[in-house]
């Protein structure tokens, strides 16, 4: 069943604008504490609850205290509750939204690339448990997510990088208008011109909603959105790595699997490393392919003796592949050695 939710997107010119339309009783603000510290004169009129910055964040206490807070705060189900942050603040929110009270609105203000290109958009919320990713969670819509890209200007290059993985991923996926943007613009010539800046963040969302609302549960399409993620994943588990560096090695990795199987050419592996090269991500795995497929076969409580792979065939052509879990070892070992 398809759904709609570009008309929960809004590309703001100022958040004063914007929040005019939101009132201040029964409203909390979830914010991190970083973003707090640079941008929160735009959100002082609402209750808020400061997020520390992390991934760790991302567990059942965290949620039971931010719960607490609502409840002291009377926050009933008319109430709104507002994420403004990164991809950890994106998720706590929704997924606090979507149970507290069986369900009251919410929406987003994404302040890093990552999270306005990709974390802030599908309705996917999870929060970790134990050693496994975003195990816990709902697939619940946010009511709206206001983009106001300068707030991108305060992000440090590695941060920024990191959110330009995703949008090569998206690029990977859909080829067309994304990909050529990124070829027809240098990286500094996006970071220093706000309109080329909103314009990549405009091209990337499309491709992220275009695939959600034709396949919200994920049960077929949307896996796409998964490309560089098997690896990305297991390698993020483990290193110190952010999680728009791991997926680009995953990203990589796919692509050389996707060429030594003879499903796509050279090409295509040349220009996705060269996209990495030119956003300075890295696009070797720093892990062992021993200690890769342990992680690779843990994550998610893995019990299958194969995998859905997403294989990169072409620009704007990539697919789910099954994978046997024994080819997948094969395969990076066969890669250890470039
Ligand atoms: N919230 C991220 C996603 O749905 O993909």
């Amino acid at each position: 069943m398809s759904i709609s939710i570009k008309h929960t997107l809004h590309f703001i010119d100022s958040p004063d604008g914007f929040l005019a339309d939101i009132a201040v009783p029964n409203t909390m603000l979830l914010i991190d504490e970083n973003v707090k510290e640079l941008h929160g004169k735009y959100f002082e009129k609402y209750n808020s609850i400061t997020i520390p910055s992390g991934e760790n964040q991302k567990k059942m206490e965290v949620v039971e205290s931010i719960i607490d807070k609502l409840l002291d705060a009377g926050i009933d189900r008319n109430g709104t509750i507002i994420g403004v942050g990164g991809g950890v603040v994106t998720d706590l929110t929704g997924f606090v939204s979507s149970i507290y009270l069986r369900g009251v609105n919410f929406g987003f203000f994404p302040t890093t690339l990552l999270a306005m290109c990709d974390a802030s958009i599908g309705g996917k919320n999870g929060i970790n448990f134990g050693a496994y990713k975003n195990m816990i969670g709902t697939i619940t819509q946010p009511n709206f997510i206001a983009f106001y890209p300068p707030f991108l200007n305060t992000l440090s290059d590695r941060e920024f990088n990191s959110g330009m993985a995703e949008v090569i991923k998206h690029a990977v996926i859909n080829g067309g208008a994304l990909q050529k943007f990124l070829q027809e613009n240098t990286r500094s010539e996006i970071q220093e011109n706000p309109e080329k800046l909103k314009e990549l963040c405009q091209l990337a969302t499309e491709v992220k909603v275009n695939v959600v609302e034709q396949d919200e549960k994920e049960s077929g399409l949307r896996k796409k959105l998964n490309l560089g993620h098997t690896i990305g994943h297991a390698i993020e588990s483990t290193s110190d790595f952010t999680h728009g560096e791991c997926v680009a090695i995953g990203m990589v990795l796919a692509a050389k699997i996707a060429v030594s199987r003879r499903l796509a050419k050279v090409d295509l592996m040349r220009d996705i490393i060269a996209y990495c090269n030119a956003y300075n991500l890295p696009t070797h795995t720093p892990l062992e392919p021993k200690v890769l497929m342990e992680k690779i076969v843990k994550d998610k409580k893995r019990r299958s003796s194969e995998i859905d792979f997403i294989m990169p065939y072409a620009f704007g052509d990539v697919r789910v592949f099954t994978l046997e879990i024994d080819e997948l070892e094969h395969h990076l070992k066969e890669l250890a050695h470039e």
